[in-house]
């Protein structure tokens, strides 16, 4: 049937019909909030190039976690920043290191939130690169030595998955033995399967403090003009045992999010990274675009495109717009 027997305006009518027939339904149960964890107490710093979002010490954590709690986020992914770092990263597997820390806390005062942490060491390495430096790149398998530690004391912690996100060949399955031999079988694994060598990492780096002493990440993080590369990190990440595949940044990537959806019969996750956020709050301040509007719009998209979680800077403001209605 054709205009002018068929006419798609009829279900635009009203806002009834347009609820009734709405394809993707944006809810707070799909976010996860990052939080990045500094030393001291009572201590809030505001991150210039993410407006509305700061650096938290332990005990704020706890109290963004409980007001995530109220706002019906299920989640939050936490980042560690913190004040000792050496060449490998061994702060990052610290029983007492922040994250670890702001776990024991987290799961004590508010056990029904998911405490994701990303297991990584760009935030505790000097030179700022995601693991071992062995002439002037990153040494895989070295690297995969210290992340089964990493695993292992951020499960000890009281962690409800683990993130492992330096692209390593071999990490998932590296960090799946690793977990169940220290008898962590039960323990899912949220993989950043298809991590791009991206620019809107940018605010990231200084929310983390990892901008890179020298060097880039391209050898271990994939390069943007590819999407079939993303298929096949998909599926060896699966095949390796996650339980959760990622695909990092989001809107750059929305068509790889399209693909590895239909790819796998996983949960798919996507990261909504600080350069989107930054850029939608640039453009909301000077007025060119609606703030609210956009922010749903933009987290629409992603579920559109086939995310079922998605970590975002937005979310507590999204929970919020969402819950007014
Ligand atoms: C790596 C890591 C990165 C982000 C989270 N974990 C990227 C990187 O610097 O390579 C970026 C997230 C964002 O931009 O919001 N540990």
């Amino acid at each position: 049937m054709q205009f002018p027997e068929y006419r798609p305006r009829r279900l635009r009518r009203t806002e009834s019909l347009r609820r009734m027939v709405r394809e993707t339904l944006l809810q707070p149960s799909a976010f996860i909030y990052p939080l990045f964890v500094i030393p001291g107490k009572g201590a809030r710093k505001p991150i210039g190039s993410l407006p509305g979002q700061s650096q938290v010490s332990v005990d704020e954590a706890v109290a963004e976690a409980q007001e995530c709690r109220e706002l019906g986020i299920p989640a939050v992914i936490l980042f560690g920043v913190p004040d000792k770092k050496d060449a490998v990263g061994s702060e990052a597997w610290n029983d007492d290191g922040l994250v670890q820390r702001a776990t024991r806390e987290i799961k004590r005062a508010v056990p029904e939130i998911t405490v994701v942490l990303d297991a990584c060491f760009d935030e505790y390495t000097t030179h700022g690169h995601c693991g071992v430096v062995v002439e002037g790149d990153v040494d895989n398998d070295a690297t995969l030595e210290n992340l089964g530690r990493v695993a292992v004391s951020q499960a000890r912690a009281g962690a409800d998955l683990i993130a492992p996100s330096g692209m390593m060949d071999g990490y998932v399955g590296w960090v799946r033995e690793t977990l169940d031999e220290a008898g962590f079988e039960n323990l899912p694994i949220l993989a950043y399967s298809a991590k791009y060598a991206s620019c809107f990492y940018g605010p990231f780096r200084e929310a983390a403090g990892t901008a890179s002493e020298f060097g880039h990440r391209k050898t271990y993080q994939m390069d943007p003009a590819n999407g079939h590369e993303a298929i096949r990190e998909v599926s060896l990440d699966a095949s390796e045992g996650a339980d959760i595949v990622m695909v990092k940044p989001a809107l750059a990537y929305l068509d790889v999010i399209a693909r590895v959806r239909d790819e796998v019969d996983l949960p798919v996750a996507a990261y909504n990274v600080s350069g989107e956020y930054a850029m939608l709050k640039a453009a909301a301040e000077r007025g060119w675009i609606d703030h609210d509007r956009a922010v749903l719009e933009t987290l629409t998209a992603i579920k559109r495109a086939g995310a079922d979680l998605i970590l975002t800077y937005h979310a507590k403001e999204a929970a919020a717009l969402l819950r007014k209605g």
